[in-house]
């Protein structure tokens, strides 16, 4: 049961509601190892994401409740400060254990994550940021192993608005003696959740979303409960599926300033949106223009929604071009879609798309993203298309065949 069946030339129809961002609830479990009471998070998407960070905190002596979409976490017994090393390959960006985990414990073994299907993906903004608070930090045999005996708060500046980075020094600072200013952070909405959250833990916390992050650090943190954002990635991508197969979708929890960068790009390819009581609305135009789009930190283009948006330069009228500054090697949809009958050329982080027809083929998923796009793909292709590694899209969409189903597309497991 790993691929999507797509029979393409159905539109998408309907409304949808989203769940909660797996980008946000990620570093908001990790976070909840900062306090000894138990927290208490609604709207719990289930991803196998989230599901491994859930594995990640019971290794460390947790102990977790999941009712239906609401999961409560108790860490009052945690008692562990080394990160297992499978759990932590499966689920990359557990590297943010590390800020709560040493703002528990003042000392953390986490294993060197290294790359993966997009990129270098280094972390030395996350370590230089730690030793600036005072943590002892020794990498070796791919492990790091950090001292914060001595932790404190400082000003950080961050060469490169990194989201894993700005969270892990938010994680830390919390707890640690003094003030922290973190300069040039990651403005992404999902680290604005963040501060929501800890805020709420009893955390003293300014700035967050704007260029600089204070934090003065207090004694302890406190449960909570709370709901995290609605999901912008994935409703970018249902607004793109309804793009692509002429369609009209509404989302009703959909959060506007979010996801201005992509609605404004949608709205140059002909799409026309409306908002009333709450609920965003987007219709297709008969034919989609080209458009130009580089993914920049938020507030700009996310790099989470570029291939999907070459998948829907495929389709477009005219030659659309896309620049990846954030990752590296993030084009690896592109060859999928090139099976497709897609005409793309690529030269480094540069690709120039020329609009046409997809047919169906049997292609497959290389990461998150990319597999999405290719599911869209099938979406708007003639005739049938199967994508392998539904696993791979099961890390950040919940029953994506379902939600697709729902609105109208023929999509299934396999
Ligand atoms: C997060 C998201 C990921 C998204 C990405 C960009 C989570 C769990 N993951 O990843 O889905 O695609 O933001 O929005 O929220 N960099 C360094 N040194 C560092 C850290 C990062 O050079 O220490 C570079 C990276 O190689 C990359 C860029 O900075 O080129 C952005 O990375 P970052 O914002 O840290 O992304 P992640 O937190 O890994």
């Amino acid at each position: 049961m790993n691929v999507f069946r797509i029979t393409g030339g159905r539109r998408i129809f309907g409304r949808a509601r989203l769940d909660s961002a797996k980008n946000a609830v990620l570093p908001i479990l990790a976070a909840s190892m900062l306090t000894e009471q138990p927290v208490t998070i609604e709207g719990f998407p289930e991803l196998s994401d989230t599901r491994n960070m859930l594995k990640i905190l019971t290794t460390l002596g947790c102990k977790y409740e999941l009712t239906g979409d609401v999961v409560t976490i108790d860490a009052g017994i945690a008692s562990k400060w080394e990160m297992p090393d499978a759990l932590s390959k499966a689920i990359r960006s557990s590297i943010f254990m590390l800020g709560p985990i040493i703002g528990r414990f003042r000392k953390a073994v986490v294993t060197y994550p290294g790359g993966c299907e997009i990129g270098l993906r280094p972390i030395d903004l996350h370590i230089k940021g730690l030793k600036a608070l005072g943590a002892k930090i020794r990498e070796q045999h791919g492990m790091i192993y950090c001292d914060g005996s001595n932790l404190r708060g400082a000003t950080v500046h961050l060469d490169f608005p990194s989201v894993g980075a700005t969270e892990n020094l938010m994680m830390a600072a919390a707890t640690a003696p003094g003030t922290t200013v973190i300069h040039n952070p990651a403005r992404e909405p999902e680290i604005v959740d963040l501060a929501r959250f800890m805020s709420a833990m009893g955390a003293k916390i300014r700035g967050a979303g704007s260029g600089s992050i204070t934090i003065e650090g207090v004694k302890r943190l406190n449960g909570t409960r709370f709901r995290p954002m609605p999901d912008r990635i994935v409703a970018g991508t249902l607004l793109t599926a309804a793009a692509m197969t002429g369609g009209e979708i509404e989302l009703e929890n959909a959060v506007l300033s979010d996801m201005g960068a992509v609605v404004d790009k949608l709205q140059r390819a002909g799409c026309a949106f409306g908002c009333s009581d709450g609920i965003m609305s987007m219709r297709a135009p008969e034919k989609l223009k080209a458009i130009e789009v580089s993914t920049q930190p938020f507030p700009g283009f996310p790099t989470d929604m570029q291939a999907q948006f070459m998948a829907m330069s495929c389709v477009a009228d005219g030659v659309g071009v896309i620049v990846e500054n954030v990752f590296e090697n993030r084009f690896s949809h592109a060859c999928e879609l090139r099976r497709m009958g897609a005409d793309i050329i690529i030269n480094d982080r540069i690709a120039v798309i020329r609009g046409g027809v997809l047919t169906g083929a049997r292609i497959a998923a290389r990461d998150l993203r990319a597999g999405a796009a290719l599911v869209l793909a099938g979406l708007a292709a003639d005739g049938v298309t199967e994508v392998e590694g539904a696993n791979i899209i099961d890390r950040g969409y919940v029953k994506l065949e379902k939600i697709l189903s729902d609105l109208g597309a023929a999509v299934e497991r396999i």
